[in-house]
């Protein structure tokens, strides 16, 4: 399968900064590539400029043939083919679950309500939440209301989708449940690049891991490389700092 994204030396800078030097980088059809890297190299910039939520600075970045960078009368529609969850969830609070769910495909993408709204039980019965569809945000845990975010971005059939540390504000037992959903997109051959802390989650899920630092691509590996055998002494450290040793 051919390349669906591809970015040839992207650089972006904030007041100055050069935060993202120089990254070319490609994803294919169905492939899962996990992004690790410690705080402040810059992941998150990368995936919203992938999302076009970013101007960059040079380089240039595709979703098949169309341009993402750059391309502002077409970034509203291009934008609708990627889909990205966050740390946070943003869903409205006046809204039930099914409301917020079929908001974007109905308002942005024109569907049917009825035939959206059929769609989103769907997917809310494939994470388990088909019995809180009419619920509001306030009577959901954490870990529902990520995998209501997930749910509303797949109703909009991405063809990739970003996640950038969406379990991290999670409480432990939570944080499981939406690694299991994002594991079994995996499985059905959904395109992903995720940013993620969970070590093992990242080593699963993962058919390629690329490690950042400093806005570097520094190390790409297989997730068994990478762990067992990394390349760099930084992300010898950077996966050292997951472990403890016995006293
Ligand atoms: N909007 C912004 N304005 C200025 N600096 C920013 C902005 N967004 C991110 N940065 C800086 O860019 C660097 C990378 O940030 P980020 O992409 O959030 O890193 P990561 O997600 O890897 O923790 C950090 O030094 C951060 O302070
Ligand atoms: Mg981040």
């Amino acid at each position: 399968m051919g390349e669906i994204l591809e970015i040839d030396n992207l650089t972006k800078s904030f007041d100055g900064n050069v935060i993202l030097n120089n990254i070319s980088f490609k994803l294919k059809k169905g492939e899962v590539v996990v992004v690790l890297g410690p705080s402040g190299c810059g992941k998150s910039t990368f995936l919203r400029c992938i999302n076009g939520l970013e101007t960059i600075d040079s380089g240039e970045i595709r979703l098949d043939d169309a341009r993402i960078d750059n391309n502002k009368a077409e970034l509203p529609r291009i934008r609708q083919r990627i889909g990205m969850v966050f740390q946070s969830y943003d869903l409205f609070p006046h809204k039930n679950v099914l409301d917020n769910i079929t908001l974007a495909p109905v308002k942005v993408q024109k569907r049917n309500k009825k035939e959206a709204e059929e769609e989103a039980l769907l997917l809310l019965d494939r994470v388990g939440l088909r019995n809180k569809a009419k619920s509001y945000e306030r009577q959901l845990s954490g870990g529902q209301k990520q995998r209501v975010a997930i749910v509303r971005s797949l109703i909009m059939h991405p063809e990739i989708l970003l996640f950038d540390e969406v379990t991290a504000a999670l409480d432990p037992e939570m944080v499981r449940e939406v690694l299991e959903v994002i594991l079994e997109l995996a499985k059905e051959g959904k395109t992903m690049l995720i940013v993620t802390h969970e070590m093992e989650f990242a080593r699963a899920v993962a058919d390629r891991i690329i490690f950042m630092e400093s806005g570097n691509i520094i190390e790409e590996s297989t997730p068994k490389e990478f762990f067992s055998n990394p390349k760099t002494e930084r992300a010898k450290a950077f996966i050292n700092t997951f472990h403890y040793d016995a006293k």
